[in-house]
C-alpha cells in the first residue's frame, strides 16, 4: 500500500465524511551546508522522492483530531484550546511527541496569522509517510509541510510557501521543542524536480540550482546507518550554543558575518573547542558557495572534493559524526564514489554518496561489507531523486 492510500484508509477509520482533499510534502537530503542555517548562513538541500501524505476531512465542530500510522490512538484538541497546549514545557507534555508536529503546525498557523479561531472549521487529519524516521532525512519537516499546506488551503489562510516553512519551524522549535533552523522546512516546501535550493538563511532568498545528476550519469545514494538521533536533546543544542558564543566573542550578530580571513583572529580570542566549531561554520559557508559555483560551471561531477571536505570538517571540527557515518563515507569513497558526507544534524542518521550509475551496486556492497567487518548493524541503502516540494495531490 502506498503512503497516500494508507492516509486515505486511516481517514476512513476516523470519519464517514468524504475527504476534503489530500496533500503531501517530502523529506530532504542536504547536499552541503550543515549547521549553517541557524548561523544565518548558506545551505543547499533538495527535496527527495519520499513523502508524507495527509488526508483531511472537515468536521462540523471546532475540534482538530490527528491520527497517524505511527500510533493507533488519534489525539484531539479543541481549536480554542491550542494556546493552552503549546508551547509545551519540558516534563509537562500534554500530547504525544508525534502529535505535537501536526497540532503544533495548527497552533503556529493560528499564531502567525492572528486568525480568529472561532471562524475556523474543525478537521480530521490522517497522516502516513514513506520518509524514513530518524534517518536525518527530515521526516519531521515532511509532516509539518504536508499539514501546513493542508490547513492553509482548507482554512483559506493564503500563506505563501516561505511563510508556511516559518510556521513549520515554529512548530518544531516551540511545540516539539527542537531548537533547529529553517533549512528542512524550506527544502520541503520549495523543492523542485532535478534541482537543489540554494538558500540564504538570513534573507530567506532562494535560488534554484540545477543538479543534473542523471545527465552526468550520477546517482545520489543514501546510506542510513540506523543509528537514531534526536535534535530535541543534547548535542544539537550544545553546538548551537557554541556558535552563539563564538559570534558574541567576535562581536558579530551571527557566524555568517565572518569570513575565512577572520579565522586567525578567532583562534586567538577563543578556546580551542569554540574555535573549531566556528571554523566549521565559516569554512562550510564557503564550501556551499563553492559548490553552487562548481555545479553551475562544471556540473555535479565537480563537487566531490567539497563533499569530502565538508565531512572531514564535521568529523574533526564540529564533532557531530559517528563511527558508523565515518565508515559509510570512507567505504563509499574507497569503492569509487565521487564524493560522500554525512547529511543532516549528525550524531547518527544518514550519509550520502554521489556515485556513477554503474558503481552504485559496488558502493552499496562495499558499505555493507565495511559495516559487517566493524560489527555494526546493517545499514539501509537506497538512491533518491530531487523532487517537488509540498503540494495538493487531490
Ligand atoms: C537538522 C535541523 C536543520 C539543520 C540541520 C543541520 O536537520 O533541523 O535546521 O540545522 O540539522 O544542518
Amino acid at each position: 500500500m502506498t503512503a497516500a492510500s494508507e492516509a486515505r484508509a486511516l481517514l476512513a477509520t476516523l470519519t464517514r465524511t468524504a475527504s476534503s482533499g489530500e496533500w503531501s510534502a517530502p523529506g530532504r537530503v542536504n547536499l552541503i551546508g550543515e549547521h549553517t542555517d541557524y548561523n544565518d548562513g548558506f545551505v543547499l538541500p533538495f527535496a527527495i522522492d519520499h513523502r508524507t501524505h495527509v488526508a483531511l476531512a472537515e468536521r462540523t465542530d471546532a475540534t482538530i483530531r490527528v491520527a497517524s500510522t505511527f500510533d493507533a490512538a488519534p489525539v484531539e484538541v479543541a481549536l480554542s484550546a491550542l494556546p493552552d497546549v503549546f508551547p509545551q514545557r519540558d516534563g509537562h507534555e500534554t500530547v504525544p511527541e508525534w502529535a505535537a508536529y501536526p497540532l503544533g503546525v495548527a497552533w503556529a498557523l493560528v499564531h502567525a496569522t492572528g486568525v480568529d479561531v472561532s471562524t475556523l472549521t474543525g478537521v480530521d487529519i490522517a497522516i502516513a509517510s514513506d520518509v524514513p524516521v530518524g534517518a536525518g532525512l527530515s521526516s519531521s519537516a515532511a509532516i509539518e509541510g504536508s499539514t501546513a499546506a493542508a490547513l492553509n488551503d482548507v482554512w483559506g489562510l493564503q500563506l505563501d510557501p516561505v511563510a508556511l516553512a516559518r510556521v513549520g519551524r515554529t512548530a518544531e522549535n516551540d511545540a516539539v521543542g527542537a531548537p533547529t533552523g529553517i533549512m528542512d522546512q524550506m527544502a520541503s516546501m520549495l523543492g523542485r524536480t532535478d534541482a537543489a535550493i540554494f538558500l540564504d538563511c538570513r534573507s530567506l532568498e532562494t535560488t534554484i540550482v540545477d543538479l543534473g545528476f542523471d545527465r552526468a550519469g550520477l546517482e545520489l545514494l543514501v546510506m542510513d546507518t540506523r543509528v537514531s538521533h534526536s535534535h530535541a536533546t543534547g548535542g544539537y543544542g550544545e553546538r548551537r550554543a557554541s556558535c552563539e558564543r563564538g559570534a558574541e566573542i567576535m562581536g558579530v550578530p551571527a557566524l555568517r558575518d565572518l569570513s575565512l580571513a577572520d579565522l586567525p583572529r578567532a583562534e586567538q580570542l577563543m578556546d580551542d573547542v569554540t574555535f573549531r566549531r566556528v571554523r566549521h561554520i565559516v569554512t562550510e559557508n564557503q564550501r556551499v558557495l563553492d559548490t553552487v559555483r562548481a555545479l553551475e560551471d562544471d556540473g555535479p561531477a565537480a563537487i566531490g572534493a567539497l563533499l569530502v571536505a565538508s565531512h572531514a570538517s564535521m568529523r574533526d571540527d564540529f564533532e557531530i559524526s559517528a563511527p558508523e557515518l565515518d565508515t559509510a563515507v570512507d567505504a563509499a569513497l574507497a569503492a569509487g564514489a565521487v564524493g560522500a558526507r554525512m547529511t543532516g544534524g549528525g550524531f547518527g542518521g544518514a550519509a550520502i554518496a554521489l556515485v556513477a550509475h554503474d558503481r552504485v551496486g559496488a558502493v552499496k556492497d562495499a558499505v555493507d561489507a565495511a559495516f559487517a567487518a566493524s560489527g555494526f548493524a546493517a545499514p539501509v541503502q537506497f538512491t533518491v531523486t530531487p523532487s517537488q516540494g509540498a503540494r495538493r495531490d487531490a
